[in-house]
């Protein structure tokens, strides 16, 4: 059995890419496993996702901050995640947390970083009448969405688009953008050596395989761990 990377999802609100994350978690060869689900929010709809798929979640509140950070991470170090992705969470994590954490937190943007950082991206794409736009998955750093890119993905404007039709073509591509960039992320983490992680039957591919992931074809070879043809997206 491949010894999935434990990793906890900060959301705070609909959870539509932690719930993209969850189902392709679930192939054997994907890098991580979703073992804590924490939400800013009481009311976040991505709580109830991770109940469905009984994923322990927690809930705490960031009026305070500080408080936030400190029981997030006392849940992380009990619950041993090593890995941390955030999935629509509206907060910015101070530099404190992230050191404590180690640095091994990735976040998804909805815009081609370094244009549009924070937030009203769409609207600011629309009135500078952009042609393109995407999305964009980074490492966390305590400056707002600035940190190394992993992995981007662009998306055409029309004419015609309104900020709700753009924020749904670019989210159907943060689904698929998401798991691409964990898996890129493992590739790098593997030859870095930054982490421990046995994913030794790998070390073993000499020739290309097919597996196949929700139908899926994913191919990958000697000197390309990982080079996703394509993987599920979400709902
Ligand atoms: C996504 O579009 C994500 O990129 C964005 O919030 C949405 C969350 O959707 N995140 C940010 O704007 C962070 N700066 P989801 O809850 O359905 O995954």
């Amino acid at each position: 059995m491949v010894n999935k990377v434990k990793t906890c999802v900060f959301i705070s609100g609909k959870g539509s890419n932690l719930f993209s994350i969850i189902k392709n978690s679930r192939n054997y060869y994907f890098p991580i496993k979703i073992n804590l689900v924490i939400s800013n929010k009481k009311n976040a709809d991505g709580l109830k996702i991770a109940k469905k798929y009984s994923i322990p979640f927690k809930f705490f509140s960031s009026i305070n901050q500080d408080k936030f950070e400190k029981q997030s991470l006392i849940e992380l170090k009990k619950k041993k995640i090593k890995f941390l992705c955030l999935a629509g969470f509206m907060k910015i994590l101070s530099k404190n947390f992230i050191e404590n954490f180690g640095h091994k937190i990735i976040n998804i943007h909805p815009s081609l970083l370094p244009r549009y950082k924070g937030s009203n991206t769409h609207q600011r794409v629309l009135k500078n009448k952009d042609k393109y736009s995407g999305c964009t998955v980074h490492f966390v750093t305590p400056k707002l969405d600035s940190g190394k890119i992993i992995l981007q993905k662009k998306v055409s404007v029309s004419k015609n688009d309104t900020k709700e039709s753009l924020k749904k073509k670019i989210l159907k591509a943060e689904h698929i953008t998401y798991s691409k960039a964990i898996i890129a992320t493992f590739k790098q983490f593997l030859f870095e050596k930054k982490i421990y992680f046995n994913f030794s039957v790998f070390n073993t591919i000499r020739t290309v395989y097919r597996i196949f992931i929700y139908g899926q074809t994913i191919h990958f070879s000697k000197g390309s761990f990982f080079s996703f043809q394509r993987i599920r997206g979400s709902h």
